[in-house]
């Protein structure tokens, strides 16, 4: 064998097992980390943030502990407002005045009747006069309307300062058929049920001295007092400081019991009065032998049934259907002419004489 080929064999064979070996030898498994190295230096300090905001703090304008939420509702609790119970009236007529929601609604729309039943009616409550949770800010305790009132019975109106919201429920009711003031003596119409009249709680008109059936007498239609000097009308003298629970402020009463006597919360009537009572008394001994003259009229001329302080469903003369809502009228006013004397003098003294003058 030639020295030269004997090298070659020995190379050849070097190399083979190479790749044989180096073919068979997998890589093995990665060694373990080494340790961390040192912390590096601090960076600069970033830009301040925004302040972030309390998310009670609207609330707390309201919902704090000085018991002014509870103080109004344990008023408003007792108030006829809340005990009433006829805000299960939710038809659409009724609504506008008996209901919150319709309440609410009504003054949004301008309508005199809601366009549906109300469902799950409430009666007149916080969120009905206040603009409770609309901005979440104290002014949310204004009003929900404090425009001065067009009355529905003959589109006049009237300011009432902070009484405003009040009158546009305490109103009168359009009456069908509503007799005029200028009926001839002949002129008839007809009456078909019991419930006719200007309904329940007319105080807003009696105060401002319109609205009845002002037939042509021996007075004139003048108002009182009271229209032009108590200017937030109802408020200052409904809502005057509270007795308990009982009168005054949220209870919007006039009277309370005091040992088993009903008083009179003159808070507010102190301001302008010296001795209020008197002057009550005055006015009753003014008024009440009108008013009593009127019915016994209206009742000997059939029309009127005195049990009931109904009208007497029939054909009638307008003048004796114009009186009655006049005596209705100052019935439901229920206060006695303190509202208005003047004014509700005026309409029984001279409805009286329209009465006594027909045949
Ligand atoms: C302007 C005053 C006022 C502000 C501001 C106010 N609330 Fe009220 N909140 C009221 C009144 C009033 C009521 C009704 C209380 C009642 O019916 O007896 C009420 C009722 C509630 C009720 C009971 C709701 C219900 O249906 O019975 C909750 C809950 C409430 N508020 C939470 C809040 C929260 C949360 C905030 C702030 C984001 C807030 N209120 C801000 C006045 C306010
Ligand atoms: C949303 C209509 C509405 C508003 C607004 C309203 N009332 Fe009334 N009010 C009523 C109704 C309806 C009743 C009778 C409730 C019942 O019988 O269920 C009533 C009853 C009352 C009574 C009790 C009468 C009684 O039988 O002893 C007084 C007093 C009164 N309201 C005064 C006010 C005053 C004052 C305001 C304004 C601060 C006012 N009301 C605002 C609808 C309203
Ligand atoms: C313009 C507002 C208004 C409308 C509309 C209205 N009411 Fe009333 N109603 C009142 C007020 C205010 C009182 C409370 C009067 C008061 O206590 O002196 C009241 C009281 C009543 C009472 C209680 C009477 C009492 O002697 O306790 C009944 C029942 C009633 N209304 C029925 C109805 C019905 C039914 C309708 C619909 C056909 C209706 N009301 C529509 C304002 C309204
Ligand atoms: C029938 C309408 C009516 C209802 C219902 C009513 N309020 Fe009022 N509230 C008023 C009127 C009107 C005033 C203004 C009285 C005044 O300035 O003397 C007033 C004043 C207030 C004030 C004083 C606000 C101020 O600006 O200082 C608070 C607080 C208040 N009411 C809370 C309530 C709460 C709570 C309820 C429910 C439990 C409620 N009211 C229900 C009509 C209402
Ligand atoms: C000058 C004070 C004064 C003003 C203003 C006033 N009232 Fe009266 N109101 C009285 C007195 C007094 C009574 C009779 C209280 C009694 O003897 O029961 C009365 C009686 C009432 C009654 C019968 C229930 C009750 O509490 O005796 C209602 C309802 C009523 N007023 C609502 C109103 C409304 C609504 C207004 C505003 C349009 C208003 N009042 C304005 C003083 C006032
Ligand atoms: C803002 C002032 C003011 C307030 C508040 C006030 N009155 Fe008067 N009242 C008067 C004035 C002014 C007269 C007219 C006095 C006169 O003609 O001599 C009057 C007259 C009267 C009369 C007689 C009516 C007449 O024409 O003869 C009675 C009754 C009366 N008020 C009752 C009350 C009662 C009840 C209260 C409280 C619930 C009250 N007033 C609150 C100012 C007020």
């Amino acid at each position: 064998m030639k020295k030269s080929t004997f090298y070659y064999l020995v190379i050849f064979v070097f190399a083979s097992a190479f790749l044989i070996i180096s073919a068979c030898v997998k890589e093995g498994p990665e060694g373990p980390a080494g340790p961390q190295g040192p912390t590096g230096p601090q960076g600069p300090q970033g830009e301040p943030g925004i302040n972030g905001q309390d998310g009670t703090a609207s609330c707390i304008l309201c919902h704090d502990n000085s018991e002014t939420i509870r103080s109004k509702s344990i008023q408003w609790e007792a108030s006829v407002h809340a005990t009433g119970g006829n805000f299960e009236r939710n038809g659409t007529d009724c609504a506008p005045c008996h209901t919150s929601q319709g309440f609410k609604e009504r003054i949004a729309t301008g309508a005199q009747t809601t366009a549906n039943v109300i469902s799950d009616p409430t009666p007149p409550n916080c969120y009905t006069c206040h603009k409770i949770h609309t901005d979440y800010t104290t002014s949310d305790w204004d009003r929900t309307t404090t425009d001065a009132v067009t009355f529905w019975i003959n589109d006049t109106s009237h300011d009432f300062g902070k009484g405003n919201i009040c009158a546009q429920c305490h109103q009168a009711r359009i009456p069908d058929p509503q007799p005029t003031a200028t009926a001839a003596a002949n002129d008839s119409v007809t009456i078909t049920s019991p419930y006719w009249g200007i309904h329940h709680g007319p105080q807003g008109v009696m105060l401002a001295g319109t609205g009845g059936v002002e037939f042509t007498g021996s007075l004139t239609y003048t108002n009182s007092a009271h229209t032009a000097v108590v200017t937030d009308a109802c408020v200052t003298c409904h809502m005057a400081d509270a007795y308990g629970t009982q009168a005054g402020g949220h209870t919007m009463n006039m009277t309370y019991l005091y040992h088993g006597q009903e008083k009179l919360n003159d808070a507010a009537c102190k301001t302008c009065h010296t001795d209020v009572s008197t002057d009550i008394d005055n006015v009753h001994a003014e008024l009440d032998p009108i008013f009593q003259s009127l019915k016994v009229a209206l009742a000997q001329r059939g029309v009127l049934d005195t049990t009931s302080m109904h009208p007497v469903p029939k054909k009638m003369k307008e003048i004796e259907a114009g009186a009655i809502l006049n005596l209705l009228f100052f019935e439901e006013d229920r206060s006695e002419g303190v509202h208005n004397t003047d004014y509700a003098k005026a309409l029984l003294q001279n409805s009286l004489e329209a009465v006594n003058a027909l045949k």
